[in-house]
This record gives C-alpha cells, structure tokens and sequence, in this order.
C-alpha cells in the first residue's frame, strides 16, 4: 500500500501502454504525472484520466525537460514510482534498397528508448533517495524494454539494440540503487495493442500473427498495466526483466520487407 501523498511520473503516457499505466495508478489513489512530447496528446490523456493527473511536455533524453517535470511531481507529493514507458519503434535494414541504415536514425532510436530512460532513472533516483522510507523502500522504477532485446527481427538492429541496453542495465541500477532502498525492474512486452502498432502495415502483422501462441490475440494495454501494479506492489521483484508476452517467441522475419 503506497502512502497518501505518493506521486509517480510515468513517460509516454499520453498513449498506449503508459497511458493505461497513469490509469491504473491513478484507480489505486497514487497521483500520475504523465510526460510526453506532444502538447496535444497530454491534453486528450487528461481528458480521460481526469483532473487529479498531471501533464508535462517533454523529452526524456533531455536533462532539462526531465528536470522540470520531476519538480511538477514534487510539488504534487512525494515520487516514489516512476514508469518509463517512452519509447519509438524503428525497422530499417542494415542494408536496405536505398544504402546503408542512416547512422543518424541509429543514434536518435537509441537516444529515445535508452538514453531517455537512463536520463530519468539517474534524475528521478537522485530525488528518490531523499524520501522517507515507507514499508522500507523509498522507490521503484519500472522501465519498458521488448522481446526485441532477445529476439531481434530482421530491420530491427536499432530497436534491439536500444532495448537491450535497457534489459542490461536493469541489475547494475537495481544494485546500486539497493542501498538507497530503490528497485528496479524492467518488463518486455510482447504485442499490445497500441497507437505506435496501429501503423504496423497488413502484412507485417500478419507475419507477427504467426508467432502467437497462447491467447492467440495481441495484449491489451490494461494487461500491461496490471503486471506494473503488481511489480510495485511486490517489494521481492527487483533487479529482473520480465517477459509479458503469451509465450511469443519471434522469429526471425525474413519475409520483412523493411528498407
Ligand atoms: N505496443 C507494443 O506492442 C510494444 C511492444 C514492445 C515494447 N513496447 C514499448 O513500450 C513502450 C510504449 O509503447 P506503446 O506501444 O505504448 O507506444 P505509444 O507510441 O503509444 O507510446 C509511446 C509514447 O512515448 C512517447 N515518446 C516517444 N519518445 C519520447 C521522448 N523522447 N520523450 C518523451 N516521450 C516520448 C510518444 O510520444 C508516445 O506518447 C515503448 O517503449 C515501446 O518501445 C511496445
């Protein structure tokens, strides 16, 4: 049971999966304020989450921005959960029909999901350490990885990339951040319904559909937000990555025919 006053900033949870997180934090009494990029998109999150949520536009991956909206979070409590559920999908072949991967897009997948998401675990776990303890931990960090990081498709080199850095760093910071009574976990999900896979073109779906095994349908961002609530709440998960993905194991996807 989170104390009264508790805060969590959730990034990216404007849409998709961190939307349906802020949601489910906001049902069990804790405050969320939600960071996004898009003005627009935090100003449609709140009409559905309602007036006790708050939104800050912003970046992860740049100091500032993250900064300021941990300032909003202390204003409204104490932050003692953060969700980082940011993130960009990306395929590009290594070689594609036009040349090589643009080294550029490279460097921006992995500023958004892995930098970002160190960005504010270093930020946030700085003001985390400040907290009085409660039921002793002062914090948790759920951070948002793929099964990208260990079943990367073809035209995903970035992506995994930039989700296996997210898987790799979970223990290194949850045993650091141990001494300061701070989890750390991260979670892959498979396929959830969301704005960012609605672009996902008809075919490539139907290759993705392939892989399913049991339920034989993509997630529902509330399942996703459910296994957070649990991650929270469980103050023995710490330091893992845990896969939520109906048994999905991804094959290689060969017949992708991302440029
Ligand atoms: N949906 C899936 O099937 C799936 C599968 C595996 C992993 N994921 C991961 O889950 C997370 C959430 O994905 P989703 O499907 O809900 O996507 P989404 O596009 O609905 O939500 C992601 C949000 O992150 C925001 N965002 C992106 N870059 C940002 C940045 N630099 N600063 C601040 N906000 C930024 C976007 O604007 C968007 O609101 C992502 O990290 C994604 O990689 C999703």
């Amino acid at each position: 049971m989170m104390p009264a006053d508790t805060v969590a900033l959730v990034t990216g949870g404007t849409s998709g999966l961190g939307l349906a997180v802020a949601r489910r934090l906001l049902a069990s009494g804790v405050t969320p304020v939600v960071l996004g990029r898009s003005e627009e998109r935090g100003r449609q999150a709140l009409k559905s989450l309602g007036d006790t949520a708050v939104f800050v536009r912003g970046d992860v991956a740049d100091e500032a921005d993250v900064t300021a909206a941990l300032d909003v979070a202390l204003r409204h409590g104490t932050l003692r959960i953060v969700v980082n559920c940011a993130g960009v999908p990306h395929a590009a072949k290594v070689v594609g029909r036009n040349g090589p991967h643009a080294l550029g897009r490279f460097v921006d997948v992995l500023t958004a999901n892995l930098v970002g998401t160190f960005n504010v675990v270093r930020l946030a776990a700085e003001r985390m350490m400040r907290n009085e303890p409660s039921e002793q931990e002062r914090g948790v960090i759920v951070n948002t990885a793929s099964l990208a990081a260990f079943e990367g498709q073809v035209g995903q080199a970035a992506y995994a990339a930039s989700k296996g850095g997210v898987v790799s760093m979970t223990l290194p910071l949850a045993r650091e951040l141990a001494g300061s009574l701070i989890r750390v976990v991260t979670v892959a999900p498979g396929f959830f319904e969301t704005p960012a896979v609605a672009s996902v073109p008809g075919a490539a779906r139907r290759e993705l559909d392939l892989d399913l095994v049991h339920p034989g349908r993509w997630g529902h961002p509330d399942e996703f937000a459910g296994l957070v609530a649990h991650i929270i709440g469980n103050p023995m998960i710490n330091g893992e990555t845990l896969r939520i993905d109906g048994a999905v194991r991804m094959s290689p996807g060969l017949r992708r025919r991302s440029s």
